[in-house]
């Protein structure tokens, strides 16, 4: 057996997921000791090879060779583990392993923070190097890594072609303003490329359009950057974001398109991630299970931004409180707003279409009606919005408008050029992979489900 088979071969996930794990065989672990009791003649470690979401006991007695060592091996040490599989049918694990014998591979000093009892998430926050070893967060990141191959799949499955759009841009493709610079000498800011101001991206959507406008269907899905200095549990300063963009497609295509995505990529995660989810929903919100199953069997409703202005200011009539109460067509919607419009009115995932021009970015495709532009919003549960798409606009003259209206014509002359040489209809959105997360974990903050996440006044590792 080569040394490579020899390596896989070992991690329990590999064993599991091919159904092959055999009563009596033996078997050679490593991993951690999620905790250790002994009662002098029988010992437990709940013992986890990070391959696999659940612990798995060991079993360990007087027969087991090193039994006295064993009982000293301390919660959160590595270690290494010969023994034998024993299938365990009728209890709630389905199996556990009788220990031979069992080495200590890397000690733990008394002061591990993750002893065996709840921390809150502040304080987990703060360990953000240790808590993937806690159960929440182990699930979490398999979620995540599960997610994050569901998206590639469907686009894959698709024929859609997945594009690299940069990182260091040249330009605010949202216009907002939110961006992070970058420089190489303080002193002298532009002086790297060219005289050029150089920033972390807010969104690939521009870079990505031009290669639609070449590959038809394509995607980008990749880390961007906001230096919006809003504290709030759903903005990080670095998140990740999964921004299809379709050619010859107008905004019904671009939401059949969104509909059809989050619903594949949630089953995915359900289908694949059981007992993360099953954790989810017992641990971190009642219901989770329903909600989603909720997802997948409704038709997502739609709402034109004019429609929810109407209802909005009913609802204020009625009685209902908002932070800002003062509603009127023009305004840019809060959160508040939106909450009450997907969580009381409609009752699940819904689109708000149709924005006023003046709230909404450059590139978006103006309507008919000179007020209005083809742009939609979905709102879900609890979360607000999740994703935000547009037809982008293809009429040069209107758009050349725009731009020179907002002064970013100079630095996106490549940008309007889409729009002489053989521009069409084309269609796009942005879905916000982290809030996503949030939405399918029930995790309430953005900072529980990034690795290593980045917000406003902190840094730490
Ligand atoms: O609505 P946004 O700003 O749209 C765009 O960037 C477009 N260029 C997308 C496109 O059409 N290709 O951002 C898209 C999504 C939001 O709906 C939200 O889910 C997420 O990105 N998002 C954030 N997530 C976490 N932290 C932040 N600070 C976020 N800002 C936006
Ligand atoms: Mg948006």
């Amino acid at each position: 057996m080569s040394q490579q088979r020899n390596v896989t071969n070992k991690k329990l996930f590999l064993k599991l997921n091919n159904d092959n794990l055999k009563n009596e065989e033996t078997i050679h672990l490593e991993g951690w000791v999620r905790s250790n009791r002994n009662s002098g003649s029988i010992g437990f470690i709940e013992f986890n090879d990070g391959t696999y979401f659940k612990n798995v006991q060991l079993v360990y007695s007087l027969d087991t060779i090193n039994f006295e060592e064993i009982t000293h091996f301390r919660t959160g040490s590595a270690i290494s583990v010969d023994g034998k599989v024993i299938l365990t049918p009728n209890n709630k694990q389905p199996f556990e392993i009788h220990v031979d014998s069992a080495k200590l591979l890397g000690d733990c000093s008394e002061d591990y923070p993750l002893q065996k009892k709840r921390h809150s998430f502040e304080f987990l926050r703060d360990i953000a190097h240790l808590r993937p070893r806690a159960n929440t967060f182990n699930a979490l990141f398999r979620v995540r890594n599960a997610l994050a191959f569901a998206i590639h799949k469907f686009f894959q499955e698709r024929g859609f072609m997945y594009v690299h759009t940069p990182i260091i841009t040249g330009n605010d493709a949202e216009g907002a303003g939110q961006v992070f610079h970058v420089m190489s000498d303080i002193k002298n800011p532009t002086a790297f490329f060219g005289g050029k101001n150089a920033s972390l991206t807010v969104s690939g959507q521009l870079h990505v359009e031009a290669f639609a406008l070449a590959f038809r269907d394509v995607y980008t899905f990749g880390p961007t950057f906001r230096a919006e200095n809003s504290n709030t549990t759903r903005h990080a300063s670095e998140f990740w974001m999964i921004e299809p963009e379709i050619a010859f497609a107008d905004l019904d295509d671009d939401m059949e398109l969104i509909e059809s995505f989050l619903k594949y990529i949630i089953k995915y995660v359900m289908d694949n991630c059981k007992d993360e989810i099953a954790f989810f929903d017992s641990m971190i919100e009642k219901g989770l299970i329903d909600k989603l199953n909720h997802i997948l069997n409704s038709k997502f409703e739609k709402l034109t931004y004019t429609e929810a202005i109407e209802i909005l200011k009913k609802a204020v009539k009625s009685g209902v409180k908002f932070e800002n109460n003062n509603i009127y067509w023009g305004l840019d919607l809060q959160s508040e707003h939106e909450r009450y419009l997907t969580e009381k009115h409609v009752k699940g995932p819904m689109f708000l279409i149709d924005y006023p021009k003046e709230i909404k970015a450059f590139y978006m495709k103006q309507n008919s009606d000179g007020k209005t532009v083809a742009a939609c919003d979905l709102l879900v549960p609890q979360v607000g919005e999740i994703c935000g798409g547009s037809q982008r606009e293809e009429n040069y003259d209107v758009l050349k408008k725009k731009m020179e209206e907002i002064g970013n014509v100079n630095e996106l002359e490549w940008y309007l050029e889409l729009r002489k040489y053989g521009g069409c209809i084309h269609s796009g959105f942005g879905l916000g992979f982290d809030r996503l997360l949030m939405y399918i974990t029930g995790l309430q903050n953005i900072r529980d489900v990034e690795p290593y996440p980045r917000t406003p006044g902190s840094l730490k590792f």
